[in-house]
């Protein structure tokens, strides 16, 4: 069945788990994550950007999202919409079926210039108000994803922001998230901690100076009841790197975040832990090594299939380390 954020992660908090969050953009990646969650007994949350939601369609995904729920009756699901950029992709996703719509207002809406605080309070408590009426959840966002060793916003359309950034402007402030979360009445918030999306997050494993996990510990002491979201949650495993380039990728080393860095986040109110880059890099790696190693093979199924069991290896992996298996 579908349930919305706010009641999958109220029971997260109580019980003390997380809950991953994978994007989705085809029915390969929902197949993936649905068989993980069936095999441990974990409740879903999928999540479509809006680079999905053009990709596949709204009304193909709305489809999708209720024939995997038919087809898995007994674990709940959260379809979430990814970095809603303003009121109208936030609306349109709930009319699609979505229970809940991230307000990204910590960016303006080309979402690549740094928004003001009023500016992001001020639509993310409008988008919050009208989600709310029609018993939707609503994520916000506060603070920079970024990368603390360069000072460089995140570029997560491919751009970045202008000029540098210090550790303070990047990083979520305890108080203002408390002020955030009382004016705009978010069911979750997304922090900033040094993450950031895609692939390149740190150029060796992180320390406390680039991943700040001690910030996420404070803002939860100062807002203990509020479930806290971590973008950018990727891992980056060396052995997904190792799968593409062993068979003629050329991706440059890096480090993702660290599975039991996460782990502590959860132990410090991360309820909603957002992974796209590692299923990305899962099936990736099987179509290359098929196709290197099948030249021959023009099976579009031959592909698909391990890389959905190397999706599903690597969701039922998270499932089981954040605490999810065993909740649905
Ligand atoms: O926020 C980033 C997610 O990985 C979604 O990426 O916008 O390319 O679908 P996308
Ligand atoms: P990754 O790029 O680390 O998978 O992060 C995804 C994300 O935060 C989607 O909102
Ligand atoms: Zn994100």
């Amino acid at each position: 069945a579908l349930i919305t954020l706010r009641q999958l992660l109220d029971h997260a908090a109580e019980q003390g788990y997380g809950v991953p969050a994978f994007n989705i953009n085809n029915m390969e990646q929902g197949l993936a994550i649905m068989r993980a969650a069936a095999k441990c007994d974990a409740p879903v949350i999928m999540q479509a950007s809006r680079g999905a939601r053009s990709y596949a369609g709204d009304i193909m995904l709305r489809h999708m999202i209720q024939a995997l729920s038919e087809m898995y009756p007994d674990i709940p699901i959260c379809m979430h919409q990814d970095h809603g950029n303003n009121e109208a992709t936030c609306l349109s996703a709930i009319r699609h079926g979505f229970t809940s719509v991230m307000m990204d207002g910590s960016l303006e809406a080309d979402m690549k210039t740094p928004a003001s605080y009023d500016y992001n309070v001020e639509i993310t408590e409008r988008v919050a108000r009208m989600a709310h009426w029609v018993g939707a959840s609503v994520e916000g966002e506060l603070g920079v994803l970024g990368n603390l060793e360069t000072g460089e916003a995140a570029k997560e359309d491919g751009s970045g922001a202008e000029g540098k950034l210090t550790r303070e402007d990047m990083l979520t402030d305890p108080d203002q998230a408390a002020d955030f979360v009382a004016r705009t009445k978010v069911d979750a918030l997304a922090i900033a901690c040094g993450t950031s999306h895609g692939a390149y997050k740190f150029s060796r494993k992180p320390t406390g100076d680039i991943l700040a996990i001690s910030q996420i510990e404070a803002i939860h002491a100062r807002i203990p009841d509020v479930h806290l979201v971590m973008h950018g949650s990727s891992s980056v495993p060396q052995y997904l790197q190792d799968l593409i380039n062993d068979f003629g990728g050329n991706m440059p080393q890096t480090y993702g975040v660290p599975v039991e860095e996460i782990e502590r986040g959860i132990k410090s109110g991360v309820r909603k832990v957002n992974i796209d880059t590692d299923n990305r890099m899962a099936i990736t790696g099987q179509f290359r090594r098929v196709a290197m190693e099948k030249a021959s093979e023009f099976d579009p199924r031959k592909f698909m299939i391990p890389a959905m069991d190397e999706m599903e290896k690597l969701c039922l992996d998270r499932f089981e380390r954040f605490g999810t298996a065993g909740n649905a």
